[in-house]
């Protein structure tokens, strides 16, 4: 998988949050994002979702299709993509509107996600939720140690902040806020967008700056040793 794709994702409830990050992230004229210089006022239209109270059973007969990708139940067994067992349902919710907007690259979800309605989003994500994320993947031991004393510790040298302040000791994440859970993550997949939230320049929509200020500081060696801890927390 390549690390230079385009990479328009938002982290819109993590900036409701932190009105600070907020007003740094603009859009810069592309589809859905201000033209640059204008305040940025808010999540870019058509993110907000309308739907009745969410129908895990209705997500799973829904999920049937997504299984051959993300593995049953959500527990992926392919490296290069996510598992969703597990994941904070706003996350689920936010990206799959995200690819239905066609603001998250990836022709394969923009084309799965034209499909489903607000409701089949929310059934979709209330189900993910409530499944156990999937077991640890094999990790180098030296690899894992180093990236575990990131995650749970940061590096004050290195102004790092703990992954953990965010998405939790455990990983799980945080739903209130939109923050991903990342415990067992597929490794190729959590390589590959540790690099893009890293190395991808501002553009288009407000940019997941959290993620892009958290990880500044860190070499390619970090993220490595990053994705292998979080691909094998548990
Ligand atoms: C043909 C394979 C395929 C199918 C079918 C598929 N997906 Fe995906 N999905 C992917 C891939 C690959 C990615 C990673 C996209 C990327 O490169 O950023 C992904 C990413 C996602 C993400 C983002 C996860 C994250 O951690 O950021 C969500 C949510 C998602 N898919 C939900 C679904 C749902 C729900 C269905 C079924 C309705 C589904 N997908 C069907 C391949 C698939
Ligand atoms: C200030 C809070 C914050 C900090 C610190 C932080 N993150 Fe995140 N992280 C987020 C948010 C919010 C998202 C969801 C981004 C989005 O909506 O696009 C996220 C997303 C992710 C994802 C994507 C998950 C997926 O399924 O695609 C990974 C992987 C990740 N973070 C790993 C890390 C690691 C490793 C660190 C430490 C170096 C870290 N994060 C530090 C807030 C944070």
């Amino acid at each position: 998988m390549g690390k230079h794709r385009r990479f328009g994702w938002l982290a819109i409830p993590l900036f409701l949050s932190l009105p600070v990050l907020w007003a740094g992230a603009q859009g810069n004229g592309s589809p859905g994002g201000a033209p640059q210089g204008t305040p940025a006022a808010g999540p870019p239209p058509g993110l907000t979702l309308k739907f009745a109270a969410p129908s895990a059973t209705r997500g799973e007969a829904l999920s049937r299709s997504c299984a051959g990708c993300h593995g049953p139940a959500g527990v992926s067994t392919q490296a290069g993509v996510p598992g969703l067992a597990g994941q904070v349902p706003s996350y689920t919710r936010f990206q799959l509107a995200v690819f239905r907007a066609k603001l998250r690259p990836s022709e394969v979800m923009q084309r799965v996600a034209a499909r489903l309605s607000d409701q089949d989003i929310a059934d979709l994500a209330a189900y993910f939720a409530a499944q156990a994320p999937g077991p640890a993947w094999t990790a180098d031991p030296a690899l894992r140690a180093r990236g575990a004393a990131l995650f749970q510790g940061g590096d004050n040298d290195r102004n790092v902040i703990a992954c953990a302040v965010c998405h939790g000791e455990d990983g799980r994440g945080a739903d209130r806020q939109g923050i991903a859970s990342v415990t067992n993550l597929a490794p190729e997949y959590g390589l590959e967008v540790l690099h893009e939230f890293r190395d991808t320049p501002r553009f288009g929509v407000p940019h997941p700056d959290a993620m892009r200020i958290a990880l500044k500081p860190l070499s390619d060696d970090d993220l490595k040793a990053l994705a292998a801890y979080i691909s094998s927390m548990k």
